[in-house]
């Protein structure tokens, strides 16, 4: 069922930007809000390979914090006109797969025979969240997915109705607190306040999504250097994320360490000849690839694409088989849908949707960011789903964040203290 507590948007004119902290690439993205419904209209970008960072965990803070500098002052520069020459200074980050986690719970809330409001639904999302509350847990997103008055289920907007008790099926996202306050602490030395977090395959599919597949149910798969996380998506709503550990750099490592050759020239070979299928023809095939530590043509050897393409199809099987074996441990059922959407810059082999479709018995499309306008043909691909999605996200679902909640939700002990907690952690 659509969401239908208030949404927020932010309001027409004003700027929004998003830092993707990848393993393979930073991306800074800045937007200015065109319509009255969230619509964006890019007009910064940069990016960079990443440093520093590495499955989103800081793992150098010099070097990241100039790669962030670098990558920022690249967006700025070009929406220099928008940004009236003040710097940017607001970022919505994302929060890797690997470092959130899901929660679904129910929570009541009585109503007494009065209508119910929207602070009513705000008290249930609260009370999710009192539960998930950890001392090494961070919130991230607090998502109604489903409502029920008195027991009957399938409730679309419960406010205006009455009834004795109210039930919110919640999907909470937290993220791992000391890695985000490595990152804020990183972020900050850039100059620049995170105003919200959200977890990369939301983001991914908010991106790369069309609202049918968010409504009938779908998968989102972001396939990207250091993981692959996935989202899936029921009417409208997030109900399920999760990620393994695995992504296309490992397929580029199986290259380098199976034809010896350096991490860089497994690269270049993957993104030129790889493929996800070995097909009858790839034997025929011939492809040079320079030795490890030699110079020059003489420190070339060749080997068969199927050579090399039987390096890449195991790994890309077995990270499909992860993934399914996740899914089918989700106990989503029915609920998972049909379809499925690969996008992140490691679903680009090709032969990839093929393979997908072959181990997780699905229907499978490639996608990319469809939600902005603008966008630099350099930067439309699938490895900037994430970061597009981290635009849609702040311009249009602010309302799911859990400060936000807390704050519109009622002010009884635990909350006063929640809040105090949320201003001394960040
Ligand atoms: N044309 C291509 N064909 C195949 N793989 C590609 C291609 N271009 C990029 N890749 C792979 O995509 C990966 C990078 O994807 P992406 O930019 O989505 O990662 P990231 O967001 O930095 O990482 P993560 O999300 O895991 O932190 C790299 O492993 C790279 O080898
Ligand atoms: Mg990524």
């Amino acid at each position: 069922m659509k969401q239908k507590t208030q949404t927020k948007f932010q309001p027409r004119g004003s700027v929004v930007a998003a830092l993707d902290l990848g393993t393979h690439k930073i991306a800074c993205f800045i937007a200015q809000v065109v319509d009255d419904e969230g619509g964006l209209e890019v007009v910064g970008v940069g990016y960079q390979a990443a440093q520093g960072i590495k499955n989103g965990v800081v793992v150098d803070i010099d070097v990241a914090d100039k790669a962030i500098r670098n990558t920022v002052h690249t967006a700025e520069n070009m929406a220099a006109e928008i940004m009236k020459g003040y710097p940017l200074r607001d970022v919505v980050i994302n929060v890797p797969g690997l470092q959130a986690q899901s929660h679904n719970f129910s929570a009541d809330i009585q109503i007494s025979g009065q209508e119910i409001t929207d602070l009513d639904i705000r008290r249930a999302l609260a009370r999710a969240q009192e539960q998930v509350l950890t001392n090494d847990r961070e919130l991230i997103h607090t998502i109604p997915v489903s409502h029920s008055i008195d027991g009957n289920a399938g409730i679309l907007d419960p406010r205006g109705m009455t009834g004795d008790k109210l039930e919110v099926n919640i999907h909470v996202v937290t993220g791992d607190l000391s890695s985000l306050q490595n990152m804020a602490t990183c972020i900050e030395r850039s100059h620049l306040d995170i105003v919200a977090l959200a977890s990369s395959p939301y983001a991914a599919g908010l991106a790369s999504l069309v609202e049918d597949e968010m409504d009938l149910g779908c998968t989102v798969i972001d396939m990207g250097a250091g993981m692959t996380s996935f989202a899936v998506f029921q009417s409208g709503q997030m109900i399920y994320s999760d990620s393994v550990p695995v992504g296309g750099w490992h397929v580029t490592n199986d290259i380098a360490c199976g034809l010896t050759c350096s991490y860089a020239d497994a690269e270049r070979i993957k993104t030129l000849y790889g493929s996800a299928i070995v097909s009858s023809s790839d034997d025929s095939e011939l492809i040079d690839v320079p030795r490890l530590g030699e110079n020059g043509s003489d420190g070339e050897h060749s080997v068969s694409r199927s050579l090399l393409i039987g390096i890449i199809q195991p790994r890309l099987e077995e990270i499909f088989e992860l993934v399914k074996a996740k899914l089918d441990e989700s106990g989503l059922g029915q609920n998972l849908g049909r379809r499925v959407v690969l996008t992140g810059g490691a679903s680009q082999l090709p032969a990839m949707r093929d393979l997908a479709q072959q181990i997780l018995d699905k229907q499978v499309r490639l996608g990319r960011p469809i939600r902005l306008n603008g966008l630099p043909d350099a930067v439309s691909g699938p490895a900037f789903s994430t970061t597009s999605g981290l635009l849609n996200y702040v311009a249009t679902r602010s309302h799911e964040m859990p400060a936000e909640i807390m704050e519109s939700a009622d002010s009884g002990s635990f909350f006063e203290k929640f809040k105090r907690w949320w201003k001394e952690n960040w």
